[in-house]
């Protein structure tokens, strides 16, 4: 039939997907939950959710959660990733996560929603312009 997907439903499994994994976060120090979903190349989608520590320090986001996931399961290639919160403003994934997703993904699609809407999309690399990376290892 060649139904093409429309640029608001595209996405949306992903989200949804976000969303619910999120419900999973234990945080209990800060209150604040997120979901992360990564879409693998072969369409595969791994969830994370942020797990916090008493230490504080040791606390690890959504996102890595899923990267680490992904990785450890055999994934290694990936399309684009959605990230929830549950407040108003948009969240973008914090510094850390920036360069983890960076060395594992590349530059993906990087979906941002909260409980009720989709609040943007970008590119990774507009999110972490000038990355250190293994090509600048190399000698
Ligand atoms: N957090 C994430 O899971 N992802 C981010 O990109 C930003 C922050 C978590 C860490 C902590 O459990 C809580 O949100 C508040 O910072």
């Amino acid at each position: 039939m060649g139904h093409k997907k429309s640029r608001t439903t595209d996405g949306v499994a992903l989200v949804a997907a976000a969303r619910a994994a999120r419900r999973r976060a234990h945080a209990p120090f800060s209150g604040f939950k997120v979901g992360a979903a990564l879409e693998c190349d072969d369409g595969t989608v791994v969830t994370g959710c942020n797990i916090e520590n008493a230490t504080y320090g040791l606390t690890i986001c959504a996102e890595r959660v899923a990267v680490f996931k992904a990785v450890s399961e055999g994934h290694r290639r990936f399309r684009r990733v959605a990230v929830v919160t549950g407040s108003l403003a948009p969240a973008s994934p914090c510094g850390p996560c920036r360069q983890i997703l960076w060395e594992f993904a590349g530059d993906i699609e990087v979906i941002l929603a909260n409980l009720r809407r989709e609040t943007g999309r970008y590119r990774l690399k507009d999110l972490l312009p000038l990355p250190f990376d293994a090509r600048v290892l190399e000698r």
